[in-house]
């Protein structure tokens, strides 16, 4: 598992769920009342810690109440704190949310009279050391020197910058990153309702950057070179709670590129981390095996390509397993992710299981090669036998896995 670390901002969040928005200067009851840690920043390394990774928090931390509390809720979601500015005094940044319940729309009131974390605080981090930096587009001038610092310092451990809200300075960041995230927000606050026009726009600022642009329900968009790719949002039965789904976003879209994922399907693996934060209150077990059972989307046909595989993780019989899907043409087989020789899973690199030729299903362990049609073996030390299948159909554009019973067994 990765070293991350996140720089950027860890609030106290005071949450009011309401049944339906109040109007201005009327009074309401709240139905329930959290208080709990938050802050873009501090969820996302929150989420990241959930996948097993190492995560280290760069920002400053009040000495107050509040301060205490986040600091309690950082160390019990295993984040380390070594780097961050802890004040003897200070004003813990705190949002007032009102929590729609009926739509899951989130209002926030922001209250922010601490510090920001500056480069002073930076050039302590042995930043070097960390297999990803992620940053958050807060106090430009200063963070600009710290992207400038980090920048000199790695060469090969990806940069990554999260741009939620207008700034000032703004423009001195784009040279540093190598993927930049901006938020729905930003782009309209910049008059765009585009996704695509916005993203060639950003290209004029930062040309070397893979630009990322979730859109809500419509799923993401990323640009890689003049490249624009898509993923549909995967939206879960009910939407109750958007109060981080970007975070989370965020925080998919890292993990899934950290585990070797294409952009394009680490995008995917992004939006459905999203699609199912909003399905669900807080931010907890968003990697619960719990998603991807009979009848749910796997992934949508056209983000595998032809031909083309790719590992999943399902729930079958009661149980997480590893499977895989390959795709020729519209035809879409599934087999589990295990050899009939020795049991081995069947891939060394992520989403490969098709040998060079693309014709046949390839065990990277001793080279046995199956077909794609029915996965029996036709070359290798278990020719005869055959992959366990399991069955997967495609609805609407989308490959689906059928129920577990029809698995095979
Ligand atoms: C959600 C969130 C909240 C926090 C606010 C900070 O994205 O991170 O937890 O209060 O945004 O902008």
């Amino acid at each position: 598992m990765a070293r991350i670390l996140g720089t950027g901002i860890a609030t106290l969040d005071i949450i009011n769920t309401v049944d339906g928005y109040p109007a201005e200067d009327s009074e309401v009851r709240a139905v329930e009342q959290a208080v709990r840690l938050g802050g873009n920043t501090a969820n996302t390394l929150g989420i990241l810690a959930q996948a097993g990774h190492q995560c280290h928090f760069a920002g400053v931390l009040a000495g107050d109440m509040g301060g205490q509390r986040i600091t309690a809720e950082l160390t019990a979601r295993g984040i380390g704190l070594e780097y961050a500015r802890r004040m003897a005094g200070g004003a813990t940044p705190t949002s007032y949310i009102a929590l729609n319940r009926r739509n899951g729309s989130r209002t926030i009131i922001h209250h922010r009279d601490l510090p920001e974390f500056g480069m002073d605080d930076f050039m302590e981090i042995p930043v070097e050391t960390f297999d990803w930096l992620h940053f958050e587009a807060r106090n430009c001038d200063e963070l600009a020197a710290m992207l400038a610092y980090a920048r000199s310092m790695v060469r090969d451990q990806p940069i990554s910058l999260e741009v939620e809200k207008e700034r000032d300075g703004l423009e001195q960041l784009w040279d540093y990153p190598d993927i930049i995230i901006f938020s729905r927000a930003f782009a309209r606050g910049r008059g765009f309702e585009q996704p695509q026009a916005f993203l060639a726009e950003a290209r004029a600022w930062a040309p070397r950057a893979i630009l990322i642009l979730p859109w809500g329900d419509q799923g993401a968009w990323a640009m890689q070179g003049d490249a624009l790719l898509h993923s549909p949002a995967f939206p879960p039965p009910e939407v109750v709670d958007t109060l981080g789904a970007g975070d989370t976003f965020n925080a998919g879209l890292i993990h899934a590129m950290l585990s070797g994922r294409a952009l394009e399907l680490a995008v995917e693996d992004a939006c459905r981390l999203a699609g199912r934060k909003v399905g669900q209150v807080g931010l907890e077990g968003l990697f619960k095996p719990t998603a991807m059972a009979a009848g749910e989307y796997l992934c949508p046909l056209a983000s595998l390509p032809d031909p083309g595989s790719r590992g999943l993780e399902v729930e079958l019989d009661g149980a997480m397993r590893p499977i895989f899907i390959v795709r020729r043409g519209h035809t879409v087989k599934g087999y589990l992710n295990r050899c009939p020789h020795i049991g081995a899973e069947l891939n060394w690199q992520p989403d490969v299981f098709l040998d060079a030729d693309q014709r046949y299903i390839l065990c990277a362990v001793h080279g046995a090669l199956f077909t794609i049609e029915d996965g029996r073996c036709i070359a290798g030390p278990c020719r005869g036998e055959a992959l366990t299948p399991v069955e997967v159909t495609v609805e609407q554009g989308h490959v689906v896995l059928m129920s577990s019973k029809k698995a095979g067994a």
